[in-house]
């Protein structure tokens, strides 16, 4: 076969599964489309890492170890259906805003002693603040 019949088809098939890949590329962009700038989310995203084995964030979703977080912020500390919290965390009577959840986050122990969440906290303000984001974005 000639050179010049080959050439056509080699480039269809070399830039057809470019097109789709960058297509999908941008599709997987537009699922991460948030307010939140990129190194940040990537940071949270990260950093929930540490939580994910007792929580879900999605609405509807399972309470595992620890209760589903979905609606969380300006929600009451221990309010959420179905969830057997400690009575510490029920009484504390907390309102989860952005300055409280910092606060819990940061020594959970020392924020409401006697509560039965069993993590240690987050001592890096860069990582908290990301987490927080990431949080008050997934939790919507
Ligand atoms: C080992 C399991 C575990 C890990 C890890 C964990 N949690 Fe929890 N979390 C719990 C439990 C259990 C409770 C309920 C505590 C209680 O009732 O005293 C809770 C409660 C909470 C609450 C209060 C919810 C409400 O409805 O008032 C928030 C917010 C929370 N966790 C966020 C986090 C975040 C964010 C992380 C990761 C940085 C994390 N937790 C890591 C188990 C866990």
């Amino acid at each position: 076969m000639n050179v010049n019949k080959i050439l056509p088809i080699l480039t269809i098939f070399c830039i057809v599964p470019l097109l789709s890949g960058a297509a999908l590329a941008s599709k997987e962009d537009q699922a991460e489309q948030t307010t939140l700038n990129p190194a940040q989310l990537k940071l949270g995203k990260r950093s929930f890492i540490r939580c994910q084995a007792c929580h879900t964030l999605g609405a509807a979703e399972a309470h595992l170890t620890g209760p589903n977080l979905h609606g969380l912020f300006s929600s009451t500390a221990g309010e959420k259906e179905g969830f057997a919290y400690s009575e510490v965390l029920v009484k504390s009577q907390i309102k989860w805003t952005e300055d409280n959840m910092k606060e819990w986050l940061r020594s959970p122990f020392t924020f409401i002693p006697g509560n039965k969440m069993a993590f240690v906290g987050i001592q890096n303000d860069r990582e908290l603040e990301a987490l927080i984001a990431y949080l008050k974005e997934k939790t919507k």
